[in-house]
């Protein structure tokens, strides 16, 4: 017995060779690829462990001491099929760097300080309507050397787990009105201007907590139309 996931969103997502995006040169497959077709072994496992999340692990301003610098905000927001049907049960885990744009990572020399405060990295379990909700700070736009004056668009970075090895998703979150958007080529290398606007969070004021922290919505289309674009690494 062999499965196929729905194809029509695949136009949203980028090509995995972008030339501006200079990673993907030496990256992306010279030759075509070969279609393996998904059989019950590729679609029921591995599976991960949704059940080792804890309550505090959607919280990365609270895994140190001290609280961390920055901007604290909320990202929340639901994980969709394609008829905008909630997907419980979804595991769903963020990187990001600081808020003066720096990762906790040797290869980032970025000259910004490091937070002893903030790691940058956390996991949600989505709900039964397929909710989710992190707290953390705003991650600061950094240098990434790909040209002259490169510089990162604020983001969020993604993963979705669904229960199988091959069904991990992963996408960018970006916040709106970002100035860097127009020079910044792994956010274009997204070629369609509405697929582009699925990555961008919405400010979201009505969940905004008075005196604490501003609140963006985010939602995870998984496929579909309205798919949200995801790495074709
Ligand atoms: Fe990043």
């Amino acid at each position: 017995m062999t499965f196929a996931y729905p194809t029509e969103s695949n136009k949203a997502h980028p090509a995995r060779l972008s030339p501006d995006y200079k990673g993907t040169v030496k990256r992306a497959p010279s030759k075509p690829l070969i279609i393996m077709r998904h059989t019950l072994s590729e679609l029921t496992g591995p599976v991960y462990g949704h059940e080792t999340v804890r309550a505090g692990d959607s919280d990365l301003t609270t895994q140190h001491k001290g609280e961390p610098i920055g901007e604290r905000i909320i990202v929340h927001g639901h994980v969709l099929d394609e008829d905008g049907r909630g997907v419980p049960n979804t595991l769903l885990e963020i990187w990001q760097a600081n808020a003066c744009g720096r990762y906790i990572h040797v290869r980032d020399q970025h000259p910004a300080p490091l937070d002893p405060n903030f790691t940058g990295a956390g996991r949600a379990e989505s709900d039964g309507e397929g909710y989710y909700r992190f707290v953390t700070v705003k991650p600061g736009a950094y240098p990434w050397g790909n040209h002259h004056n490169a510089w990162r668009p604020a983001h969020i970075h993604f993963s979705v787990f669904g229960y199988s090895f091959v069904s991990r998703l992963v996408t960018q979150m970006y916040f709106p009105g970002d100035p860097l958007f127009a020079f910044d080529p792994i956010f274009n290398s997204v070629t369609d201007a509405k697929a582009r606007e699925r990555m961008v969070s919405a400010f979201d004021l009505e969940n905004t907590k008075p005196e604490w922290a501003l609140c963006y919505r985010f939602d995870i289309v998984l496929r579909g139309r309205n798919a949200t674009p995801m790495e074709t690494k």
